[in-house]
């Protein structure tokens, strides 16, 4: 058992906090603050129990010297000050006397964010190498060290595993611990029927996920632009459809070892090629995509095949969407996919993966989901069922 927060004497300590603050933002605007409003409830424990809260993240990729301007977490300051109707002392630097010395003057109950960790990438990928010295001098900043991002548990870099391999004390925050009892509350002892939906561009991306839940759950639905290589394995015209030829053998596999599990689509939305346009239905033959066409959506039998396996469903796991979500005229089957959980009334509901979980925000029916995780490479190799390091790396208790 890991060790949590409510383990930690916090008063009067430096507790470093690694969040996930990779937050989306479109024209210098931030798009979603779910990463942000779901770290609260652990930089609030820290500074109502007398703690110094020196909170950090990473913020994109950092390459070039560039990418920094765009990249500053200085507008995460500012909204962060917002959500806690509190200052938030912004330090631009990653390392160095002008941090060292604003961390000193710190009081009990006050909240810095210094710059995004990746900017240590300049520097011979120090932080997402996980370079040594710089994780060592990251954890000389504090005197414990709280890891809450689960959203970057699956890297092994300086600012989670660096951290907590130098430091004396560390715990798991409030969000890593929801996130890791929620997934493993589905993954562990799922009440059934288990379904799951899994969507996404590639089968190759999600083999790990596929494999894992056909093992566990009673039915696996598969949408999104995987369900085309099963098609096609299944003999059916997918015309210009996204495919992978190299995994049709592995879906005809699939497909024979658990045909009474997996549920594919039975009719597409397709369109001439891949932009935003009216939506082409074949109707004479719903399974069959016609030639010069792709696959972007899939279309309303489909939808009345997956909301009857999810009807009585008592857990539900969906990560990926079932279209192309960013063309207006695609994202339909997406949008009824989260319709049809929404209305499930006594399953327990999880949620995961940027695309599906953007599609449920955005119809506002977040509150409707047990649990909508935070991460999306994590939360996918967490379902795979491997042991994620910024997780290891934490104390036990
Ligand atoms: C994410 O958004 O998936 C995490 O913040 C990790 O980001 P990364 O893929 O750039 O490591």
């Amino acid at each position: 058992m890991k060790k949590t927060i409510d383990d930690l004497q916090l008063n009067g300590k430096k507790v470093l906090i690694r969040v996930d603050f990779n937050v989306p933002i479109k024209n210098g605007k931030i798009t979603s603050l779910k990463r942000i409003i779901s770290s609260l409830p652990t930089i609030k424990k820290v500074i109502n129990e007398g703690g110094k809260a020196i909170v950090f993240s990473h913020l994109g990729r950092i390459k070039e010297e560039a990418d920094k301007e765009k990249k500053s977490l200085e507008i995460v300051a500012i909204e962060l000050s917002k959500q806690l109707n509190q200052e938030v002392i912004f330090i631009n630097e990653t390392r160095g006397k002008k941090l060292e010395k604003a961390i000193d003057k710190m009081k009990n109950g006050q909240i810095l964010l210094f710059e995004n960790t990746r900017f240590e990438d300049l520097n011979d990928k120090a932080e997402s190498k996980n370079n040594p010295e710089l994780g060592k001098y990251w954890a000389s900043l504090g005197d414990v060290f709280i890891n809450d991002a689960f959203g970057t548990a699956h890297r092994a870099h300086a600012s989670n595993v660096g951290i907590a391999s130098n430091i004396k004390e560390s715990a798991m925050g409030y969000l890593l611990e929801k996130e890791v009892s929620a997934l493993s509350k589905v993954l562990d002892k799922p009440e059934r029927p288990f379904v799951a939906i899994i969507g996404g561009a590639k089968i190759s991306d999600k083999i790990g996920v596929v494999s894992s839940l056909l093992e566990k759950a009673d039915k696996v639905i598969i949408g999104g632009g995987m369900a085309y290589t099963f098609n096609k394995a299944l003999g059916f015209n997918i015309g210009n459809s996204l495919v992978e030829e190299d995994k049709i053998d592995l879906a005809k596999e699939y497909l024979e070892k658990y045909k009474d599990k997996i549920v594919l689509p039975v009719d597409h939305a397709t369109g001439k090629s891949f932009e935003d346009q009216e939506r082409i239905v074949n109707k004479n033959n719903p399974l069959q995509i016609l030639d010069g066409t792709m696959g972007l959506d899939i279309d309303k039998y489909s939808i009345e095949l997956f909301k009857k396996e999810l009807e009585n469903a008592k857990t539900v796991l969906w990560n990926g969407p079932m279209g192309v979500t960013e063309f207006s005229n695609f994202k339909y089957g997406t949008e009824e996919v989260a319709k049809a959980i929404y209305k499930l009334s006594d399953a327990y509901s999880v949620i995961g993966g940027g695309d599906s979980v953007a599609a449920v925000e955005s119809l506002g029916f977040e509150q409707a989901f047990s649990h909508v995780s935070t991460g999306g490479g994590a939360s996918i190799e967490f379902l795979e069922g491997k042991e994620l390091p910024g997780i290891k790396s934490i104390q036990d208790k």
